[in-house]
């Protein structure tokens, strides 16, 4: 009869464990028991990067990246995509289940009346060197925004994590619009509340002296929608930074600030401008087959082709594809689409990408999208932080709920000196 549990012998001593499965895994604290000796520290595993360690349990998101499925709380991606808002999805991603509407009403209401942020914000953005990088401008604003509310280090009370999941959510679109008007020199644009979450945005980045901005519905569809795809995606380096900040129990302003420092790096936020740059270099549809025979020699990557996780087409690159069509026949087809579509033509009947499982990710078409919007590079990463402020929440949330969680601190294998003596400095050669 078969067993749940796994056997291990460890062939130093001739010693058998019995280790118990549970979902698929052991305890790593099970190993510790496996000694040679009475007095040594025990087993551990060597895991760099994670690559192969459930750092928690979760019930938010669920991707199964061979297949190619991505769900939201059970819920694919794809329905989301089509028939949901980011707002909802958001209270979704932090209430665990869709709301009625009462409870979609509420919620909205209660994000809309927090996108302002106090007036000495605006003064110490406005501090910033005129060209400062948005996303250092949003990490540093991020991590100020603490010191406005204090009482939000009381993380054992609902309503404080109530009131700051509202703001977080609600003022990152008001920092990031006003990141980008302080890049261009013209002056921040206050939250429209009439206006959709996304239509908001769109008014405080683009709005210039007309009485109120009117944001083309097809445009703020699609922003809404890249907003949805972006939302979460389990624990990737920003959200594992969340999680490891907030497990020495800091304020969540402080936790979305390191996590908006983890998406900043061009191995997680920046692959979609990394597309961009590629099709510029390429330049005409007849280089791609060069340009793909050069990558598959080793002399470059095809950007926005691979993943980590996704052994298959990622989900959220189909929709983008779609969505990219929708963008370009309200605004004029961006040239660079006929560019990639034709590595993606070759690529998926090429042998070495097929065999090596390589298709479009989430960044091979949203940078396309992007710069019909006329939304600039240095902004797309900024553009993934807002949306995923809702995935860090909710995952944060679960965190300090979560039992079996402590201070996050991994172990390391030590394989420096010992012992060694402090020589004074002037005997030093
Ligand atoms: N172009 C060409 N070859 C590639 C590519 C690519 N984009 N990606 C992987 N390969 C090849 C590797 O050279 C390797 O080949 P080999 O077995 O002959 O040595 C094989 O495929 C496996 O590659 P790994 O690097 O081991 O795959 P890993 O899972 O570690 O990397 C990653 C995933 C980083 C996304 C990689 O595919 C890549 O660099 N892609 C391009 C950058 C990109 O688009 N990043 C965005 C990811 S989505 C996101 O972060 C939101």
């Amino acid at each position: 009869m078969s067993k749940n549990t796994l056997t291990v012998t460890d062939n130093r001593t001739g010693k058998t464990y019995e280790l118990p499965i549970e979902n698929d895994t052991i305890k790593a604290m099970d190993l510790r028991q496996i000694k040679v000796n009475p007095d040594d520290f025990g087993m551990m595993t060597y895991d760099p990067a994670f690559t192969n360690t459930a750092s928690c349990k979760s019930n938010i998101t669920y991707i199964d990246g061979d297949k190619g499925i991505l769900e939201y709380r059970g819920i694919p991606i794809q329905d989301l995509a089509e028939h949901s808002t980011y707002l909802e999805v958001a209270y979704l991603l932090v209430h665990g289940k869709l709301p009625n509407l009462t409870e979609l009403k509420d919620w909205v209401k209660n994000i809309t009346l927090h996108t302002f942020v106090h007036e000495n914000v605006k003064k110490f953005m406005e501090g910033f060197r005129h060209d400062a990088h948005p996303m250092g401008m949003m990490i540093s604003t991020l991590g100020a925004l603490s010191t406005f509310y204090p009482t939000s280090k009381n993380i054992g009370d609902p309503e404080e994590i109530r009131i700051s999941t509202h703001r977080l959510i609600a003022k990152m679109p008001t920092l990031a619009a006003w990141s980008y008007r302080h890049l261009l020199g013209m002056p921040y644009v206050y939250p429209d509340n009439e206006l959709s979450f996304a239509g908001n945005f769109l008014s405080m980045m683009f709005k210039v002296a007309e009485t109120r901005y009117t944001p083309n519905p097809a445009v703020e569809r699609a922003l809404d929608v890249l907003f949805i795809l972006h939302a979460d995606h389990e624990q990737n380096c920003s959200t594992n930074t969340m999680r490891s900040i907030g497990s020495s129990q800091a304020d969540p302003y402080s936790c979305v600030a390191g996590a908006t420092a983890a998406l900043y790096g061009p191995l997680h936020g920046g692959a979609n401008q990394a597309v961009l740059e590629m099709l510029d270099k390429i330049g005409s549809k007849d280089k791609v087959p060069e340009f793909i025979k050069s990558c598959k020699a080793g002399e470059g990557r095809l950007m926005g082709f691979g993943h980590r996780v996704y052994k298959n087409y990622d989900p959220r690159a189909k929709i983008i594809k779609k969505l990219a069509d929708e963008v370009f026949d309200a605004l004029g087809r961006n040239p660079k689409i006929e560019i990639a579509l034709e590595i993606e033509r070759i690529a998926l009947s090429d042998d070495y990408f097929v065999q090596r499982k390589l298709y479009p990710n989430v960044d091979f078409y949203s940078g396309l999208i992007y710069e019909a919007l006329r939304i600039p590079m240095d902004m797309f990463t900024v553009l993934f932080a807002i949306p995923r402020t809702a995935g860090w929440i909710a995952q944060w949330a679960e965190m300090l709920n979560d039992k079996d969680q402590k201070i996050a601190r991994p172990r390391q294998v030590y394989l420096g000196a010992r012992g060694q003596n402090y020589v004074p400095v002037r005997d030093r050669k």
